[in-house]
This record gives C-alpha cells, sequence and structure tokens, in this order.
C-alpha cells in the first residue's frame, strides 16, 4: 500500500528502513524525518508522517528493546524502592 503519495513509498519500504534503523539502535527515537533521510529522501507535503508515526511505533513495539519491567509492572516497582 502506497504510504506517500510524494515519494511513492510503500508501507513495506518504511517498515523495511524503520527495521534497519532499529537494528542500528533499538534505544534510538525515530521520528519520520529520521526514517526518510535514511532512505535518502524528505517529506513534501508531509501528509504521510502520521501514518509513518503509526509504523514506527508498530515496528518499535515488534522490534523494539524488550521493556520487561513495564510488561510486568516489575520496573514501576523498583523506582519505588
Ligand atoms: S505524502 Fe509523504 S511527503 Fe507528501
Amino acid at each position: 500500500m502506497i504510504v506517500c503519495q510524494c515519494n511513492i513509498l510503500s508501507d513495506r519500504e518504511i517498515e523495511a528502513a524503520v527495521e534497519r534503523l532499529l537494528r542500528d539502535d533499538p534505544w534510538q527515537l525515530i521520528v519520520p524525518s529520521k526514517v526518510y533521510h535514511a532512505m535518502g529522501i524528505r517529506g513534501r507535503c508531509c501528509g504521510c508522517f502520521g501514518d509513518v508515526i503509526a509504523i514506527i511505533g508498530r515496528m518499535t513495539a515488534e522490534l523494539g528493546p524488550e521493556r520487561d519491567g513495564e510488561k510486568s509492572g516489575d520496573r514501576r516497582d523498583s523506582w519505588r524502592n
């Protein structure tokens, strides 16, 4: 599915770029402009950025750093102790 009409980018191309960024550094903050810069392009109208943010969020949840504490609630408990 085409996500960015200005650059004719599909969701799969964006997912692949986000995956490469996460493999380089799973803790980095990824924003649409960083994804597009990594692909050698840039936003024009930026109307697609909402959809790109959704892709980044989904990919980060799947491939980002483990957050065992958040999943089990341990992290919050350990901050209180
Ligand atoms: S639709 Fe992506 S920059 Fe315009």
